[in-house]
């Protein structure tokens, strides 16, 4: 198959070429760079089923027409992702997230192409059982970020239903590894590791009894794959996830053995918090056949040894 990765120089994006690649089939990398790198994607120049990277922007439907030629399917993980961002500036991430997948969604109808979207955990409600949050816990946008997605994911469905058009929506939790920027709002592991390498003390936002189920972007990227390209998660929304939590505390204290480099900080947005984030992930486990491969030890030890490298390497870490 010849597969449209949008969001491709992102950090989900850079691992879902890999696997596509690796599952053997041809990959169209795409994305407008706004938070991705170019660099991310330069390994796989050289690689013979790769049909290059091209800059552009999912919200240009011209764009969408010409990347959607001669394509099978599409995997759209293109979006703004920045819960605060989304507070501080609604309309960017409406456009990104709203609109741009609107506008992927028409061009992949029309050509016929399977199309999965990148949906996220963020759209839940808060659990109030012991249990994991499976596909059918209520949702509730307490964020634009979160109330793009849902939107992006009734458009998605809304193919299904309206044009029979193979639809899969995937709802990651929080997802970590190589490549995930470390600034800003980057993810929570990269940017404890940073901090850690560099000897600067980590900060937790809130109380840090939080939890997080965190998934490594290789079985994050095999999930996306293995949703893509399967008939069984036509029409659906899965859960990715490891069913496995771990409070913010917790994760601090394996990044960072020293407790004194460890503290806690006011909340940024508390009215957009989830206190408790596990999956069940029974669905795709039964429909897919997925199960996560890397544990918490495991890529956390992989984070740090690639982030240490690029240091040793002096490639900025961002
Ligand atoms: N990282 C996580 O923990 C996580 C969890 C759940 C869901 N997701 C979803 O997975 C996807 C990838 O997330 P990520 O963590 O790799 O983020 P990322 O920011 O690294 O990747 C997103 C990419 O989309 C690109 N982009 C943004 N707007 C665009 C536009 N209008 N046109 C073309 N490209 C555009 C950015 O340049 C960036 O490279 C997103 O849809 C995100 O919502 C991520």
């Amino acid at each position: 198959m010849r597969i449209l990765v949008t969001g491709a120089a992102g950090f989900i994006g850079r691992w879902v070429v890999a696997d596509l690649l690796d599952r053997g089939h041809r990959v169209l990398a795409t994305d407008n760079l706004v938070a991705g790198q170019a660099a991310n994607l330069d390994e796989f120049a050289s690689h013979p089923l790769f049909d290059g990277f091209e800059q552009g922007d999912v919200r240009d439907a011209d764009a969408g027409r010409r990347w959607l030629a001669g394509t099978d399917a599409v995997a759209h993980l293109a979006a703004s992702i920045s819960v605060q961002d989304s507070i501080d500036d609604p309309g960017t991430t409406f456009d990104n997230d709203v609109a741009g997948t609107f506008r992927l969604l028409e061009a992949s109808r029309l050509a016929g192409a399977r199309f999965l979207f990148m949906s996220t955990c963020m759209v839940y409600d808060r659990a109030t059982t012991p249990e994991g949050i499976g596909e059918e816990h209520p949702t509730k946008p307490a964020s634009p970020y979160a109330a793009s997605k849902l939107a992006g994911e009734a458009l998605t469905l809304s193919y299904g239903h309206a044009y029979r058009h193979p639809v899969t929506v995937v709802r990651p939790f929080n997802t970590y590894g190589p490549f995930q920027r470390s600034v800003g709002e980057g993810g929570v592991v990269a940017i404890f590791t940073r901090r850690s390498l560099a000897g600067e003390p980590l900060r937790i936002y809130g109380d840090g009894t939080q939890t997080r189920d965190l998934l490594y972007a290789t079985d994050c990227a095999r999930f996306v794959g293995d949703a893509l390209l399967s008939d069984a998660a036509t029409g659906r929304i899965l859960n990715a996830g490891t069913g496995h939590d771990v409070s913010v505390n917790d994760l601090a204290a394996a990044v960072e053995p020293d407790p004194s480099r460890i503290e806690h900080v006011a909340h940024i947005h508390p009215q957009s918090e989830i206190p408790v984030l596990r999956c069940d992930a029974r669905l795709a486990a039964r429909l897919l056949g997925w199960t996560p491969r890397v544990t918490l030890a495991e890529g956390l030890g992989r984070v740090r040894a690639w982030m240490a490298d690029r240091v040793a390497a002096g490639i900025p870490l961002r």
